[in-house]
């Protein structure tokens, strides 16, 4: 296979990071961005240039737009944007969540990835070609009680991507993904007894990142499932 451009939020742990090492593993180009500075410098001192990994809050338009200038003037339209980068609140009934903490997990979790595509989408509109991910959960589909929050903007992100998909040329597919249940920090947060049940990042990347290569037009407004022992738990 080609060489492909691929982009990802989230890169400085849990699947995003496990992503971005195992496309780079298979040849790839990858840029990346999230929050965390020491981890960020730390990628690009690992895998350099013409690997790009930058600290980036996708929460903050004006910040993505920059980040999308930088990448795009270097003519990396990419041809996987993998929208991955998420948060989720802690457990309780949504009577007690906060009004600061809500917020969050809606600028994150669903401005966020508008803001992405903003910045990002027109590119691959004028070519007419590539592939983006909106990263959802099995909680897009179904629902469970003290993540109200979460829920939410992951109903919400399958509806987006889907109208999404409607308005892309022909050429192009956005695609709602539930990634499965994968034993990493946000895993941890929400399951503490149980997450050690699940797969590793690194052992749940080397099954996804061949499976996110192969979408395309084809696949435009399905929502999608990884193809990972127990995704459907
Ligand atoms: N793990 C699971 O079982 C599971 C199940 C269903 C869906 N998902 C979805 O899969 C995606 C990845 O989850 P994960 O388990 O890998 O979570 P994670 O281990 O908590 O990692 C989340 C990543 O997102 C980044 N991030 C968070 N807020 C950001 C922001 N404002 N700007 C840029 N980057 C930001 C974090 O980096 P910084 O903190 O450095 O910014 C981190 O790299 C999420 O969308 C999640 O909802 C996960």
């Amino acid at each position: 296979m080609a060489a492909k451009r691929v982009l990802i939020t989230g890169v400085s742990r849990g699947l995003g990071r496990a992503m971005a090492e195992e496309f780079i593993r298979l040849g790839h180009v990858v840029s990346g961005c999230g929050r965390s500075s020491k981890e960020i410098i730390q990628l690009q001192k690992q895998f350099g240039s013409p690997h790009d990994f930058a600290i980036v809050d996708v929460a903050q338009n004006e910040d993505v737009a920059a980040w999308g200038k930088r990448i795009l003037s270097n003519q990396s339209v990419p041809d996987l944007l993998l929208n991955n980068a998420g948060i989720i609140n802690s457990p309780a009934p949504l009577w007690n969540v906060g009004a600061g903490e809500f917020s969050d997990i809606i600028s994150v979790n669903l401005l966020g990835v508008a803001n992405v595509i903003r910045h990002f989408v027109p590119a691959m509109v004028a070519r007419r070609r590539g592939v983006i991910v909106n990263f959802s959960s099995g909680w897009g589909r179904t629902v469970s009680g003290d993540f109200a929050p979460y829920c939410a903007t992951k109903w919400a992100i399958e509806g987006l991507t889907r109208a999404l998909a409607q308005e892309l040329p022909e050429g192009m597919a956005a695609i709602p993904f539930n990634p499965g249940i994968i034993n990493t920090d946000m895993l941890r947060k929400c399951r503490a007894d149980g997450a050690g049940n699940y797969p590793g990042p690194g052992e749940w990347a080397k099954i996804v990142a061949p499976f996110l290569l192969k979408l395309g037009p084809s696949d435009n407004g399905q929502p999608l499932t990884a193809p990972v022992r127990g995704a459907n738990d």
